[in-house]
């Protein structure tokens, strides 16, 4: 049966599904969604050969008509390119308006293949089966999709929402520990957002920076995990259904991101992942909280502390030049009227938003946090 959770929106409400196993329930899960016959797969040469032949069996088995479209892995491919191969693909297989597509793989397939059925004939269904934790608990939720430019991260796209999440908890059995780890940065996000239980619930855990860790029981009956998900999803779901396009409420998500793309982009996105400049960028926002006297010291010290158990660096690397940071910043698509924004704790569960950090402030906090030689 698994959990349900809905996304409730003005225009198409949609449900995250978390169910271990889940992903043979696919088909079945997308009857009565009314989402036509024929399905294109898009996935990656990573994720398709562990997952695609239990995806492409369930989707037959209730019926759908299958066909794939397999992009190389990575964000370096997560441009227009990529883009343009799922649509030959939808070409060459004649999908209809009605038809769907479906995203089996972490968030860069997951925000291509959106923009894809966002823009093939001026849009068509999608289905999100995230399989990394970020994915699971951030990037499948919420309807922001796109690619990179040249210049910049996420900077064509669109806002579309998926019209079902399908998370199997399992899948994350097969996933790099790095990657878990960077997931775990965007779930203690959601501690210090949202939801204070979820944090304290993580604190009580001796181990979080394995899977083997959280696949144990709690005291709900279910898996860490699968609480993890749920509570994590249940808090995305949340913002998102306050504030779908971001007009004000939903910019908390962006917790820690102000100085972590400062930090991605500097180490040209691959050296420091999302999840691990996240985890420095939460460090860094909670210190800058802290030294303002709007969070106090100890609960900032409770996430750090949190942040360190995930096995998330939460130091700056040595070579990363604080006052190019500092200059990086003004080009956050955050930015307005020239003030960075930042997000900042008051207490564990509760964040307020800011344009007034000195940036002297900012300058102290990352030279704190820097790795010395
Ligand atoms: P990713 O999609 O690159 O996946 C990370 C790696 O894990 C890849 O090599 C992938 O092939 C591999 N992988 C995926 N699932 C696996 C599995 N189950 N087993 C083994 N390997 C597996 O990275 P990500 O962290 O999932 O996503 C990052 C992307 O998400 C970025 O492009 C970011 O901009 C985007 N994002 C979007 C949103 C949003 O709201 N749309 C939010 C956060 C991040
Ligand atoms: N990942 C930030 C958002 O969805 O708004």
């Amino acid at each position: 049966m698994g959990s349900m959770i809905q996304v409730k929106l003005p225009q198409k409400s949609y449900e995250i599904v978390i169910q271990p196993g889940g992903l043979d329930s696919l088909g079945a899960r997308m009857q009565g969604l009314d989402l036509g016959k024929k399905v294109l797969i898009v996935s990656n040469p990573t994720v398709f050969p562990l997952y695609g032949d239990r995806a492409i069996a369930a989707l037959e088995n209730a019926g759908y008509q299958v066909c794939t479209c397999i992009l190389p892995d990575g964000e370096g491919y997560k441009n227009l390119e990529s883009i343009q191969k799922i649509y030959d693909v939808a070409i060459a297989q004649r999908l209809e308006r009605s038809s769907t597509l479906v995203a089996l793989g972490g968030g860069v397939i997951g925000d291509m293949t959106g923009f894809a059925a966002a823009t093939w004939l001026r849009g068509i269904n999608f289905v999100q089966v995230p399989t990394t934790l970020l994915a699971m608990v951030d990037a499948s939720i919420g309807g922001k999709t796109g690619v990179n430019h040249p210049l910049g991260k996420n900077l064509i796209g669109a806002f579309y929402q998926p019209r079902l999440v399908l998370i199997d908890s399992e899948v994350l059995n097969s996933l790099p520990v790095r990657e878990f780890r960077a997931g775990m940065a965007e779930v203690i996000k959601y501690g210090v957002i949202w939801d204070g239980e979820l944090f304290a619930m993580m604190e009580t855990q001796p181990h979080l920076d394995q899977m083997q860790y959280v696949n144990t029981p709690v005291a709900s009956g279910e898996t860490l995990i699968n609480e993890i998900l749920i509570r994590s999803c249940q808090a995305k779901a949340d913002v998102v259904g306050k504030d779908e396009k971001e007009a004000g409420l939903r910019a908390i998500l962006n917790y820690g991101h102000t100085i972590a793309h400062a930090v991605e982009s500097l180490t040209g996105y691959t050296r420091v992942n999302h999840g691990e400049a996240v985890g420095m960028g939460m460090v860094a926002a909670g210190n800058i909280a802290a030294s303002l006297g709007m969070w106090s010291e100890g609960e900032s010290q409770r996430q750090n502390a949190l942040i360190q158990k995930t096995g998330l660096p939460t130091q700056l690397p040595q070579d990363v030049d604080i006052d190019a940071v500092i200059d990086t910043l003004q080009l956050d698509k955050k930015v307005k009227s020239g003030k960075v924004r930042f997000i900042l704790p008051t207490q564990i569960g509760v964040v307020t938003i800011t344009d007034a950090v000195p940036t002297t402030t900012i300058r102290q906090v990352l030279e704190s946090m820097q790795l010395k030689g």
